[in-house]
């Protein structure tokens, strides 16, 4: 089969974990009988420097037209001091409004290679940690209403809108019930709906639609005792389901007790099986070039892609079970490097997973 895939280097180490990421899923097309057609976009800081603007028009048309889309990193020191409104990072929300990808999948899985790496004590993770956040994306205070407004006596104030309808609701626990059926059948809703009207909103549609999954139990917990339990006992979680925000925090709270950040994919999802693919990690910009980024992540990343919009999950399987082995074997780029281990450069790991593959 042929394949389109939207690529965007971005900035930072971007372009050389996305570097790898293409040299598997070469890989995965030799050893499979696909062809993977690459359409190379501009976002981002890389967008910025070559057009004035972070999201130029073509790279949204050309993703729109793609299968599907595998992203590296936007931001860095340079564009630091653009307004708000034009930083890179503009150009993720940019795309994901633009794309429909209102599902954040953002799996926190602890390699066994890498158990100590982990902060946390190791009977808290004992006998590994596998769970799912499930995001929402598109909607809530990132993308609400904002502005600033003078104040009678207290200066200027600023505001940013949390909003959700029932339907952003209903179609993201839809995502985080589908998952969870795939998994331990557990789903931990989490809001602040003590205080929040957006929140009971989100509490109530999140329980008719837990209606729908008998099988799956149901749990609702505050955010901020989310943060807390994530830390204690994370071994209790499966999929978390919540807002943009809350999913923001807590998918790099619970990225961080894996101990392998620099190893976490993600997917993000529009309806259907359009999807945008990016390492958790961002762009790195004190290592980029030095080839010591860690390109698991962006690999990782491909390997989602292939079985979230592509359907090939022997194919995805083969990629994981690649890093697995590679790990295994000992080698180790310099961000999970261990006294006994072998060196990786970032091209040498790519270069050591595809061969597994191939
Ligand atoms: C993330 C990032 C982005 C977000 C930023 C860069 C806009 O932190 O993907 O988690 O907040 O969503
Ligand atoms: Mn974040």
């Amino acid at each position: 089969m042929k394949y389109h895939i939207a690529v965007i280097k971005g900035d930072g180490i971007g372009p050389e974990v996305i570097d790898e990421a293409v040299k598997v899923l070469q890989a995965v097309g030799t050893r499979y009988g696909h062809s993977f057609q690459y359409t190379y976009l501009k976002a981002g800081g890389d967008a910025i420097d070559a057009c004035g603007q972070c999201l130029p028009e073509e790279t949204v048309q050309k993703a729109k037209e793609s299968d599907a889309v595998l992203l590296g990193a936007v931001g860095g020191p340079k564009w630091d001091s653009l307004p708000g409104a034009e930083r890179p990072e503009r150009a993720l929300l940019g795309l994901r409004k633009a794309l429909g990808l209102f599902a954040n999948l953002r799996p926190a899985i602890m390699f066994d290679a890498l158990k100590d790496a982990c902060p946390l004590k190791p009977e808290k993770v004992a006998g590994g940690l596998d769970l799912l956040v499930v995001r929402e994306l598109t909607g809530g205070i990132y993308f609400g209403e904002r502005g600033t407004k003078e104040t009678a006596d207290m200066g200027l104030a600023a505001y940013d809108v949390e909003q959700y309808s029932e339907k952003e609701v209903e179609r993201i626990a839809e995502i985080a019930f589908q998952m969870a059926m795939k998994r331990n059948k557990k789903v931990t809703s989490v809001d602040k709906a003590n205080v929040l009207e957006s929140s009971r909103l989100w509490r109530k549609t999140v329980a008719r639609v837990a209606e729908k999954y008998p099988q799956v139990t149901l749990e609702n917990f505050y955010v901020d005792n989310a943060a807390m339990q994530l830390v204690y006992d994370p071994k209790q979680f499966d999929v978390l389901v919540t807002s943009n925000i809350f999913g923001d925090i807590l998918s790099d709270e619970a990225s961080m007790i894996t101990g392998s950040i620099g190893m976490l994919p993600s997917a993000s999802l529009a309806e259907g099986a359009f999807g945008m693919y990016e390492p958790v990690h961002g762009s790195a910009p004190d290592i980029a070039g030095t080839g010591k980024a860690n390109p698991i992540a962006a690999i990782l990343s491909a390997g989602m892609l292939l079985r979230y919009t592509l359907g090939l999950t022997t194919e995805a399987d083969a990629i994981e079970q690649a890093v697995k082995d590679v790990l295994k074997e000992g080698w180790r780029t310099a961000d999970i490097a261990q006294a006994d281990s072998k060196a990786a450069s970032t091209a040498e790991m790519g270069s050591l997973i595809a061969e597994k593959i191939r």
